[in-house]
This record gives structure tokens, sequence and C-alpha cells, in this order.
């Protein structure tokens, strides 16, 4: 039985409300004849110096641990460290997954360590990552010299070319039709390497990132850009974050490949074959969320802000990310203090800020800008009693889960995000009516735009005059807008992030493809 597009928001709202084990069922119910494997860069649990394993980090992997775990995937993902490629060497064949209740193995494939070094912290983050979030300042960046022509040959392409092979390897003895997730910039050129061994495995690839306008596309040589789309159009269908990555990704297509499109079926004939692109914005798992913030290792961590919190809090939780636009969020607290003299003393701004790809100089650089300027703000604003700036450099979950349970503003302002989840974590467990400044370029916006302060994240003033904002609002607009921003996450969970893909591969893939219209 195929699910017409009129039951989905029935199916939605039962989801909803489903244990892990049930929307289990439902998938393979859904997809009964399939072998799903997920392919990412990180695997979902990294070995820790002390034994044991710990959940591997970032927003990501928590989605796909829920996917992998619903869908009973095994999971092939790249050795980043010494320990993980020790952990690789070591082990015979395939390895438990301890953290996913099904019982799918981890693959890891283990390139060299310059191997890695040249695909992650050359080209993938620095490269890739600066285009998908439109962070190079153009006059003067990049120079795409022979340092990243080699990254792009040398790692880049022969990382995914190795991860592709293992996919192919577990492809072949699966003991159903494969069903290849593939997951983020990392690993593009996979879905063709695949499609060219197995052709008749199911390929979707999610791009969790932004997918930028097809002239922005055009900073990278030809070579290196034809090779990144023909990879992903190796796909069944390809998942964005957003309705606005969909259209930048149909045009790519047009503009940079000379591609036949059609954009009511929002699909591209590559190759004979049709590529869907569809968007599926990722979220909390809801239940899982709410448990954690409501745990008594949160509750502990509250009791210890409520020492020193002032009246006012505003707070961020992010990766040091320049694509997070971390310093641009110090300066509009600086200009709400300049222009607010009333709020010194009432007020902090916790950055709780986790250290990201410090073997990448821009980022370390960053970090180092982002020291800088709560130091000269602290020291400018702060007294013997007051301190305008609490930054915290680190990673913990139930940490951040006290902070969000008790923000007035949250600010999440990135230059551009893929989605972003803190701002989705944040609606869903706050508890003291916080409201939540969000940048109109977090993908998250698309969804949640009715039920927050909205800002341009390079203008300051605004920024500055959306804090402001927020932390002056009377409670029962507070109220509505917390209401309205907790009832979008509940409504569009981790359940449905998965099950509206689920639906797609069944009625695009499984049932016959049909050529698009000339
Ligand atoms: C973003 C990316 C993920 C990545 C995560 C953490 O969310 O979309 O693919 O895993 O950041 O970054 P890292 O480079 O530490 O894996």
């Amino acid at each position: 039985m195929s699910i017409a597009d009129t039951e989905r928001p029935v199916i939605t709202s039962i989801l909803r409300a489903m244990p892990a084990s049930s929307l289990r069922a439902y998938v393979s119910r859904t997809l009964p004849d399939c072998s799903p494997i997920v392919v990412s860069n990180r695997a979902p649990h990294e070995p820790k110096p002390e034994g044991g394993f710990k959940r591997g980090a970032g927003g990501v992997i928590t989605g796909l641990l829920t996917l992998a775990d619903a869908m009973g995937a095994d999971w092939i993902a790249v050795a980043r460290t010494d320990a993980e490629r020790k952990l690789a060497t070591d082990s015979v064949g395939p390895m438990h997954l301890p953290l996913l209740q099904s019982n799918g193995s981890l693959h890891l494939v283990s390139p060299t360590r310059e191997q890695y070094e040249m695909y992650y912290s050359v080209f993938a983050n620095p490269v890739l990552w600066f285009i998908q979030h439109y962070l190079w300042d153009l006059a003067n960046e990049p120079v795409i010299d022979e340092r990243i022509h080699q990254a792009w040959r040398e790692g880049y392409v022969e990382v995914n070319r190795q991860v592709a092979a293992r996919v192919v390897e577990v492809g072949r003895v699966a003991p159903r039709r494969p069903l290849v997730l593939v997951h983020d910039y990392q690993l593009y050129l996979v879905p063709r390497l695949v499609r060219q061994a197995l052709p008749s495995a199911m390929i979707q690839h999610f791009v969790h990132v932004p997918w930028p306008t097809p002239q922005y596309w055009k900073i990278l040589p030809k070579h290196m850009r034809d090779a990144i789309l023909e990879g992903v159009l190796g796909c069944d269908v390809i998942g964005f974050q957003s309705s606005l990555d969909v259209r930048n990704f149909l045009l790519t297509c047009e503009e940079n490949a000379g591609l036949q499109v059609d954009e009511r079926e929002r699909a591209v004939l590559f190759g004979g074959r049709v590529v869907y692109a569809r968007h599926y914005p990722i979220s909390v798992d809801v239940s899982a969320t709410s448990r954690l913030a409501g745990s008594r290792g949160v509750k502990r961590l509250e009791r210890e802000i409520t020492t020193w919190r002032p009246p006012k809090l505003i707070v961020r939780i992010d990766r040091t990310d320049p694509s997070k636009n971390i310093v641009r969020g110090f300066i509009s607290y600086d200009k709400l203090l300049r222009y607010h003299p009333e709020l010194r003393g009432q007020i902090q701004f916790w950055a709780f800020l986790q250290p990201s790809r410090q073997d990448v100089a821009v980022y370390s650089r960053y970090l180092r800008t982002i020291r800088q300027t709560v130091g000269r703000i602290n020291s400018e604003f702060g007294t013997d009693e007051w301190l305008p700036i609490r930054l915290e450099i680190g990673e913990s979950e139930r940490k951040a889960m006290a902070a969000l349970r008790n923000f007035d503003v949250l600010l999440v302002n990135p230059v551009y995000d893929g989605l972003n989840l803190v701002v989705k974590e944040g609606a869903l467990v706050n508890q003291t009516k916080g409201v939540i400044v969000l940048s109109e370029n977090a993908g998250a916006h698309e969804e949640l735009h009715a039920h927050v302060l909205s800002v341009n994240p390079f203008d300051v003033e605004a920024t500055a005059a959306a804090m402001h904002a927020g932390l002056t609002m009377g409670p029962d607009e507070r109220k509505h807008l917390n209401d309205g921003a907790r009832e979008v996450v509940r409504t569009n969970d981790i359940a449905r992030w998965i099950s509206r893909q689920v639906q797609d591969i069944r009625e695009l893939v499984v049932t016959a493809q049909v050529p698009v219209a000339p």
C-alpha cells in the first residue's frame, strides 16, 4: 500500500507520540525489503582515552543515531584520530554499536593520517564549509593553490573513494536491496561511486549545511564543482534542510551543469535517471531531550546557576565556528550595554562554547578572537561585583540543557546555518518564557520565524535592539512566542524527519521511476 500525500499529517501526528520501538516497526513496515547503511564522516561513538566509548560530538550525530536505530542500519564512518585508526586496525570485521538498541554494526574506514588531514583540515572544512556558509572575504580569499589542489586529489577524492569502496563491500553482502544513506558535505562523491558499482542500490544523500547559489559554487574550479554535483547526482533523492536549499540546488544543476530540471517535480534528469530534491528540516528527539532536561544532573546544575545569575540572562551555545557569528553577537551585546546602561549589573551574557576544528588554522584564530573580544568587553564594563560576559569553553550536554532551561534571551545569530538544533532544543526545554533572537539565515528560521525575533546577523544594531526587545517584553507576549516555538518543535520532531524521508524513498524510489516532463 502506498501512502498518499493527504494521509501524511495523520501519520506524522501518530508518530509524534511513538516510542522508538514503534518508529522502528513503522520503518520496517514501510521499507520492508531493504538493508539500510548510514554513512557519515564522524562515527556515532568515539573511543575515550580512559577506555570505553562516548557519543560522537555534534547535533548531526544525535539525529543520525535515532535514524540508524529506527532503521536497524549498519554504519560506515571514517577513523579520524589515532585512537580510531587503532580501533579500525585492531578490530576484526565490523564492531557492535553500543549506543544503539538495534543490532547494526560499525565499519570504520581508515585513511592514513595525511590523507585524513588533507580531506578534513585542508579541503572539507576550510574550503567546502566556507563555500557552503558564504564565509569567504572574496577580495582576498580563497587562494586555490597547489596545496588545495593536492588536498582535493589525495585527500577529498581519495577518502571518498575509500568510503565508497567500503559501502560497496557491505552492500554486496547485504541480505536485501541496499539503502545507502550518506550524510553531509564531507562525502559528496560517495553516491556516484556506489551507483557505478551497485546500480540497483537505493541511495539518498542528506546535506546538513546550506546549499549556496550557483555563482558562489563558482569559487571552486570547474572540475571540483562538477565532480561534487555529479557525485550527489548518483542519488535517488537528495535531502536538504530548507526549501531555499532545494531551489538553490536545482538552479545549480541548471546553471552550472546545463542539466534538465523540473521545478514543479523538484527533480533533475541526470544520466537517464531522475534525481529528486526534497527538504526535511532535521529536529530533536522530543522525549529524550525533555528527559535529559528534567534529569537530576541538570536540576543540580540549575541550582548552581541560581547562585550566580543576575536578574536577566542572555545565553548562547555554539561550536566555535566562524559561521556561528559569535564575535558579532558580543559586539551587539557591547552596544546593548552602551545604549541601556540601566542593564549593567543586572544582566549577564553566558556563552557556553564548544571548541571546534582546532587543527584548522582559521578556527583556532577565531577562538582567539572570541577570547579577546570577551576580554575587552569584560574589562571595559565589568566591575568587582559584575562580570558582563561569562565565557565557558567546554562540552557538557547537561550544562547546555541547564542554560537552555533558564535563558531570558537565547541568541542564535549565525551568518548562515544549515538548520541549527540549539534553537530547537532551546524552544523545547526553556522554562523561563525566554525569547529567541534568531538569524534569518538559519535553516530553522523557515519553521520558527513566527515565534522568534528575527535578525539580520550582520546588523549588530538590529541584534542589540532585538535582544533589548526580548529582555523587556511583557510576560504574555513572551509566553505566546515561547509556546508557539515549542509547539513547532513538538510537531516537527525527529520522528517526522525520519518518517518523511522513509515515505519519499518508498514513493519516489521503491515504485518505478518516471522520467520528468521535457
Ligand atoms: C556540523 C556538520 C557535521 C559535523 C558537525 C561537527 O554540524 O554539519 O557534519 O559533524 O558540524 O563538526 P566536526 O567537524 O567536529 O565533525
